[in-house]
C-alpha cells in the first residue's frame, strides 16, 4: 500500500473531474452495466439473454463512443470500455444472428459532430484489436501464421511501437502539399480539421523527397506531451477556465476548436505511423514506409523496433513499459504490426480491425488504500451516486482521493464497507474505481453499507424503478423530490419554464439560474410570487445587473399571463419522470384535473404480492392508452412524496390550470365514461378505447352508476345486464360510429 505521505503528483488530482458524471450517463442508460446478467459467462447465456444484453451493450457502447469521440469527455476507463466491447464481440461470435448491418463491431468511434465539415475517408480509418497477456500475443502470432499458411520456418517479421494515447488523424498530401486533414470520426467519415492542423508545428505543410507519391494519406496520432498538458492546465486555471482531465482530452479539445488560433496556441504534436490511400508507397514494409515518413519531415516514434517472434514482441513490450514513465507523453500499450505490406494485404481486415496488427494494452494501474467514507451525491437528474472517499493515494502518478462505486448493487456485489482496505484503479484516464475489497484486512465491526432510501440533499424518498416487463429494478436509485431537491432544483426550474411547459417570456434558463442563485426562486410557485415579493424587497430586480424597469415589468406581465395554463402543460412542467408532453396529454385527457390525477395516484396500489395486479385505481391508470406500468409508477411515486404534493398545492394557489384544448371538447362523448362490452366487429377493443379517449371520453372496464354509455356488441353478458338495471344508455357499435361521426 502506498502511504498517504507519498509525494503529491505534479498533475492535478483526478478528483477535479466530478465522479457524478459517470452515473449521470448511467442514468441515461448508457453506462450502468447490468451486473447480475453480465456475471454469466457468454457461453452460459440463453439466446434471449444474449439478445437483451447485445442491445443494452450496443446502446451503452454507443453512449461511451459519443462521450469519447464527440464530447472529448469519456466517463469510463479505457479498460472498462474494452471489457464492454469484448463482451459485445463475444456475444456476437456466439450468436451471429445478432450481427445486423448496424452492428457496432463494424464501426469505429462515433459519427462526426456537426461542428466541422465532413471528410469521407477513401480508405477507412480502422481500429485495433486489443490483447492483454503474453499468451494472447502468442495466439496472435499463431493466428497470423495459420492464416498465411506459414507453418514451416518461414520468416515472419513484426514491428512493435508505443500505442500513443491521443487521437488519430489522416493528413492528405496532394503533390506534396497538405490538402485535407481529418479526424477519424466513425472510421468512414471524419471531421475536416485542416485549418487547425495547419497550425501544428511538427506537421509539415509541404513534404519533400524523391519518393513522395502524388497522393498519400499520412496517418498518425495527434497528442499532447505531459509537461505541455500541465502548463496548459495551469493557464486554464489562472484564466478561471475548466481543466482538462488528461492529455488526450486536452489534445482532442484543442484540435476540435472552431477558431484555429486557439489550436495554434495549444502545444500539439504528431507521430506518423500509418497511411490510408496512396498512389504509390515508398517501401514494401511497415518499417520502410515509416522511415520514409521521417525523411519527408514527419516525427516518427523512436521506439519502433522489429521482432521475429512472440517472445521478442513481448520483450519489446516490457522494454517500452519500463520506459513508459520517462517518455514524456501518455501511451496505453504497444502495437504490433506485420512488417511486410504484401502480407498485410493478404491478411486483410476482420470487421473493424486489421488481422495484421494488434494492440497489447498495459494493465490498469492500481493501488491499495483505505475507504474512509461513502458519500452519496445527487446528480442533476436525481440519480444517487455513491462515491468512495479514500485516504489519498498515488495511482499511476496521480493522487486519488475519491472513486466511483457506480451504484447500490455494485457496493453490495463487492461488499464494500467503510473502513475496508480497497484496491483502486485508474486506467490511463477518467474516473478512478474501487476494484475490490481486501477482505483479510477488514477491521472488526465493519458493517455492510446501507444505501440510503432518502435523498441526502432534500430528504425525499429515493426509489429504484422496476421494469414491469422484466420485473427487474433499475440499477440507479433516484430522488423523487425533484421539485424541492436543491441538487435538482435548477434543472427542474429550467424545465418548468421551458417552451413546452410554462413558456414564460423573458424567463429562460439563464434567468432562472440567476434567480435561483440570487435566492429569488427556489420552487416553481416562487415565480408567481416574485412580483409581490419584489415590491417589498430592498434589492429590487430592476436594480440588478442586466435588468431595468421595463424589462422587470415585462417579466412580471409575462408571468401574470401564465397564471392560466393548459392542464397538460402544467403536468408536463412538473417534470415527473417519464411524463413528457405526450404522456401528460394522455393522463390529463383521462383525469381532466391535477386534483383528479393526484387523487388517482394516491389511490393506486402498484402490483405486489398482496395485489398481484395492483388495485382498481392502478389498473385504471395503466389502462389509459399509451400509459404503461413505468409511467404509472413514476406518477404514483411522484404524488406519494409529500414534498411534491406541497409544491403542487402551492402552485395551484397561484396558477389555474385550464382544461386541455382538445379536439375532444366538441365531441359528443367528451367527459363521458364509456364501457365497451361484447365482441366488437369493426374495431379491436384497443382501437375502440384509443378512439374514445381521443374524443375525450374515459374508458372504464366495468359498469357502475358513473357509467354514461355502454357500447355493446354481440355476446355482451353481465355488463349489459347491469347497464340495463342501472338505466345506463346502451348502444351498438354502429350507433357508436354514428354518434361520433
Ligand atoms: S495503427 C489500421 N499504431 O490506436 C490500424 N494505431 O485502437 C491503424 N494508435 O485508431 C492504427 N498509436 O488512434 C496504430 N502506433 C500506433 C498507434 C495507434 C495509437 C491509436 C489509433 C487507432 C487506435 C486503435
Amino acid at each position: 500500500m502506498t502511504a498517504p505521505s507519498d509525494p503529491p503528483s505534479p498533475r492535478k488530482p483526478r478528483s477535479t473531474r466530478k465522479p457524478k458524471a459517470a452515473t449521470e450517463v448511467a442514468a441515461d442508460g448508457a453506462a450502468a452495466p447490468d451486473a447480475a446478467a453480465r456475471d454469466i459467462a457468454v457461453a452460459g447465456l440463453s439466446a434471449a439473454q444474449a439478445k437483451a444484453e447485445h442491445g443494452a451493450l450496443a446502446a451503452e457502447i454507443a453512449g461511451h463512443d459519443r462521450a469519447y469521440y464527440q464530447k472529448d469527455a469519456p466517463v469510463i476507463s479505457d479498460a472498462d470500455y474494452d471489457a464492454l466491447r469484448r463482451r459485445y464481440e463475444e456475444i456476437e461470435a456466439r450468436f451471429p444472428k445478432l450481427k445486423g448491418a448496424d452492428s457496432l463491431s463494424e464501426k469505429v468511434g462515433a459519427a462526426p459532430s456537426e461542428k466541422f465539415g465532413k471528410v469521407i475517408h477513401q480508405v477507412p480509418m480502422l481500429s485495433l484489436a486489443n490483447c492483454f497477456s503474453d499468451t494472447e500475443v502468442e495466439e496472435f502470432v499463431a493466428r497470423v501464421r495459420r492464416f498465411l499458411a506459414f507453418d514451416g520456418g518461414e520468416e515472419l517479421v513484426f514491428t512493435s511501437e508505443p500505442k500513443i494515447d491521443g487521437l488519430s488523424c489522416s493528413l492528405r498530401y496532394v503533390e506534396s502539399q497538405l490538402a485535407v486533414a481529418a479526424t477519424r470520426g466513425d472510421g468512414a467519415e471524419g471531421e475536416d480539421v485542416t485549418a487547425n492542423v495547419r497550425t501544428i508545428a511538427c506537421i509539415p505543410n509541404e513534404i519533400s523527397g524523391a519518393d513522395v507519391p502524388d497522393i498519400i494519406d499520412v496517418r498518425g496520432e495527434i497528442y499532447m506531451a505531459g509537461a505541455d498538458f500541465e502548463a496548459l492546465n495551469e493557464r486554464q486555471a489562472a484564466a478561471g477556465k475548466p481543466l482538462f482531465a488528461n492529455p488526450r482530452n486536452a489534445a482532442a479539445g484543442s484540435l476540435r476548436q472552431l477558431d484555429p488560433s486557439i489550436t495554434a496556441s495549444r502545444p500539439l504534436k504528431f507521430f506518423a505511423y500509418a497511411w490510408g490511400e496512396a498512389s504509390s508507397l515508398p517501401a514494401d514494409t511497415q518499417f520502410g514506409v515509416v522511415e520514409a515518413f521521417a525523411r519527408w519531415g514527419f516525427a516518427t516514434n523512436p521506439h519502433m523496433r522489429m521482432a521475429a517472434s512472440a517472445a521478442e514482441l513481448v520483450a519489446q513490450y516490457h522494454a517500452i513499459e519500463e520506459e513508459r514513465a520517462r517518455l514524456g507523453y501518455d501511451i496505453d500499450g504497444v502495437v504490433y504490426k506485420v512488417n511486410r505490406i504484401d502480407l498485410q494485404r493478404r491478411l486483410g481486415f476482420i470487421s473493424r480491425s486489421p488481422r495484421w496488427a494488434i494492440a497489447h494494452k498495459f494493465p490498469a494501474e492500481q493501488a491499495f488504500t483505505q475507504l474512509e467514507d461513502i458519500e452519496i451525491q445527487v446528480g442533476r437528474t436525481g440519480a444517487l451516486t455513491p462515491v468512495a472517499k479514500l485516504t489519498p493515494v498515488t495511482v499511476g502518478g496521480v493522487v486519488v482521493s475519491s472513486a466511483t462505486l457506480h451504484n447500490e448493487d455494485e457496493i453490495a456485489r463487492k461488499d464494500v464497507r467503510i473502513g475496508d482496505t480497497v484496491v483502486v484503479q485508474r486506467a490511463g484516464d477518467v474516473i478512478p474505481q474501487v476494484v475490490r475489497v481486501v477482505e483479510e484486512k477488514r477491521p472488526a465491526g465493519a458493517v455492510p453499507f446501507q444505501f440510503p432510501h432518502l435523498c441526502p440533499a432534500c430528504g425525499s424518498h429515493a426509489v429504484r424503478e422496476v421494469d414491469p416487463k422484466t420485473g427487474k429494478e433499475d440499477a440507479v436509485r433516484r430522488c423523487t423530490g425533484g421539485l424541492i431537491c436543491p441538487a435538482q432544483m435548477v434543472e427542474r426550474l429550467r424545465h418548468f419554464v421551458s417552451r413546452n411547459a410554462f413558456d414564460i417570456e423573458g424567463l429562460g434558463e439563464k434567468q432562472v439560474e440567476a434567480f435561483y442563485d440570487w435566492g429569488l426562486i427556489a420552487s416553481p410557485a416562487d415565480i408567481f410570487t416574485l412580483e409581490e415579493r419584489n415590491a417589498r424587497s430592498l434589492q429590487r430586480l430592476e436594480n440588478r445587473e442586466g435588468w431595468g424597469k421595463t424589462s422587470a415589468q415585462n417579466l412580471f406581465s409575462a408571468i401574470a399571463s401564465r397564471r392560466n395554463v393548459a392542464v397538460d402543460r402544467f403536468v408536463f412542467a412538473l417534470g415527473i419522470r417519464h411524463v413528457g408532453e405526450t404522456n401528460a396529454k394522455r393522463l390529463m385527457r383521462h383525469y381532466g384535473t391535477v386534483e383528479a390525477l393526484e387523487e388517482a395516484a394516491l389511490a393506486a396500489v402498484m402490483p405486489s404480492d398482496t395485489h398481484p395486479k395492483g388495485n382498481e385505481a392502478w389498473l385504471e391508470m395503466t389502462g389509459i392508452d399509451g400509459i404503461g406500468g413505468v409511467v404509472a409508477e413514476a406518477v404514483v411515486e411522484f404524488f406519494e412524496e409529500p414534498n411534491n404534493r406541497e409544491v403542487v398545492a402551492a402552485l395551484l394557489k397561484e396558477v389555474t390550470p385550464e382544461p386541455m384544448e382538445q379536439v375532444a371538447s366538441e365531441s359528443p362523448v367528451a367527459g363521458k365514461t364509456v364501457v365497451f362490452t361484447g365482441s366488437l366487429e369493426k374495431m379491436t377493443r384497443e382501437e375502440a378505447k384509443a378512439m374514445a379517449e381521443r374524443l375525450g371520453a374515459k374508458v372504464a372496464g366495468s359498469v357502475s352508476a358513473k357509467t354514461d354509455l355502454v357500447v355493446a356488441g354481440p355476446g355482451a353478458g353481465s355488463k349489459l345486464e347491469k347497464a340495463r338495471t342501472l338505466g345506463v344508455s346502451v348502444i351498438t357499435e354502429d350507433e357508436w360510429f354514428a354518434l361520433v361521426g
